[in-house]
Formats: C-alpha cells, structure tokens, sequence
C-alpha cells in the first residue's frame, strides 16, 4: 500500500509526465512550422516517451491499489528563438524531471517503501539516457551552426528516430481481443 505523501507524489508526476509530452508536441509544432520535419519528428517522439511514463506512473498507482487523480495540464511555451533553443529547453526540463525523480527516490527510501523504489529505478536510468539524447541533439546543432547543408544533415538524422514501447509489465487491462 503506497502511503498518501508517495501516492501524492506519484500523481504530481503523472502530472508532470503528460506536461512533459505537450511541451514536446509544443516544440514539435514550432519546429515543423519551421519545415524541420525531422526534428518535429524526433519531438513528436519524445512526446510519445512522456505518455508512456506518465501511464507507466499511472498503472503502477493503481497496481499498488492506490488512487490516480489527474489534475489540470499546465499550457506550454509555443516559440523558441531557434531549435537550438528548443533543444537546450527541453534539456533544462529533463534536468528538472531527474531532480523529481530522485526526490521521490529519496522519500521511498525514507519510507522503506521497497516497491516504490524498484520501480522507480527504471525511471533513474530513463533519465540519463532522457538527458544523454537531448544532449546529443544538441551537440549535432551546435556543429551544424548556421550552415544550412548541416542543418539538413541533423533533420534527416533526426527524422530516423524510433519510439519502442517498453514491455507491458503492469496488471492494469489491457484491451480486450481483436474479433477474428
Ligand atoms: Fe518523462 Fe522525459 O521524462
């Protein structure tokens, strides 16, 4: 059984999971209307990286028979200066999520919650391959400069990108089967 300051904690994430993605689609939307598709891409992505932990967050609230309660989405900034900018942003945010992260680690620890903090151990790694792939974008930019050939080269590079769904480990239902 999750306590009411974890499970509190639990739901703020969620929260900040699903903010997370519409800041992405929020940057997706300024990079396409700026015809770098390939970096849109790579942001409509990410967008799906943050649904996918802010229902992971969500499932595991419920497997813990605690209670999910969603709260409003906060709006997310609609222009950036450059890509550039938008990338180091999205750095700045990573940053912030790990600092979440590892604050609910700390109270899980506090609490011996053993549960909360195996689970919670995916999410530390996520994020330093969360802050090493942003990272990495914006390592590619700044080489690019403002020569367009390089920028052409990162949207392409950028436009490669997968998302891959982790394996569904919780007991929440999934849906029910297809009729043949
Ligand atoms: Fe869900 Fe990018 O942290």
């Amino acid at each position: 059984m999750l306590s009411k300051k974890m499970q509190d904690l639990l739901n703020d994430q969620i929260n900040f999971e699903f903010y997370s993605a519409y800041i992405y689609l929020s940057m997706a939307a300024y990079l396409q209307a700026n015809d770098l598709l390939g970096c849109a891409h790579w942001m409509r992505v990410q967008t799906q990286e943050e649904l996918m932990h802010a229902m992971k967050m969500y499932d595991f609230v419920n497997d813990r028979s605690g209670r999910v309660v969603l709260k409003e989405i906060k709006g997310p900034k609609a222009e950036w200066a450059s890509p550039l900018e938008a990338f180091e942003d999205a750095l700045k945010h990573e940053q912030t999520v790990t600092g979440r992260i590892n604050h609910m680690m700390d109270i899980a620890i506090e609490e011996k919650d053993h549960a909360t903090q195996i689970f919670l151990q995916w999410f530390i790694s996520e994020q330093v391959e969360e802050e090493a792939s942003v990272g990495a974008v914006i390592q590619r930019l700044k080489l690019a400069g403002q020569s367009p050939g390089g920028m052409f080269m990162v949207d392409k590079e950028l436009a490669q990108r997968i998302f891959t769904p982790p394996p569904q480990t919780s007991q929440a239902p999934l849906a029910p089967p297809q009729k043949a």
